[in-house]
């Protein structure tokens, strides 16, 4: 296994329609086995196959154990994922991604799906997810699609900046900084 490179927007790669994966073999095992050491290693939640500068329909997913939440812990694998179901009722959360180091935003998603496809042998698989797995299985199939997150932010006022910055303590946070005001948003419309 081996962690790779991380793919940054502005790469064509982000932005292509990824390709079906017809075989499952040792090629696919690898990369699946990478894409799950990248996402360890950054770290992260979701890693889709572009985000590694592969153009396939791949994405990983694994939540932060939470006591609280059952859908956490577990590593997620699909492949040709398709989401078959989307609840008609929606959550905003902030959201961020690899691909955009250091910038977040509110996005609305569905509160629950259905996402159907395959694992890394090919047999079929189908989770139903709600709240934040289902934000995180949208985000990445999203990848799939070309599409980032920012494209789904209503505008710039729901952006903002992750900026590192030491307290009186002498420990480090991040902290947002919105990345325009309210009033300069309202002027760029
Ligand atoms: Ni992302």
């Amino acid at each position: 296994m081996a962690v790779r490179k991380i793919t940054l927007i502005g790469e064509d790669v982000l932005r292509r329609e990824a390709r079906k994966v017809k075989k499952f073999d040792k090629e696919l095992h690898r990369l699946i086995d990478d894409m799950v050491e990248t996402m360890r290693d950054a770290p992260g939640i979701g890693l889709a196959a572009p985000q590694v500068g592969v153009s396939q329909r791949v994405l990983v997913v694994e939540l932060d154990e939470d006591e609280e939440d059952p859908q956490s812990g577990t590593l997620w694998e699909f492949v040709n994922p398709e989401i078959v179901y989307f609840s008609d009722e929606e959550l905003e959360g902030e959201e961020g991604c690899l691909s955009i180091p250091n910038i977040v935003g509110d996005v609305w998603r569905s509160q629950k799906i259905v996402i159907k496809g395959q694992n890394r042998f090919g047999k079929p698989q189908k989770v139903e997810a709600i709240d934040w797995l289902a934000r995180v299985f949208q985000h990445e199939v999203d990848h799939l699609n070309g599409v980032l997150f920012l494209d789904r932010v209503e505008g710039p006022q729901d952006l903002r900046r992750l900026v590192k910055v030491v307290d009186e303590d002498g420990e480090e946070h991040w902290k947002a900084i919105p990345m325009v005001t309210m009033k300069e948003a309202a002027v760029g419309e």
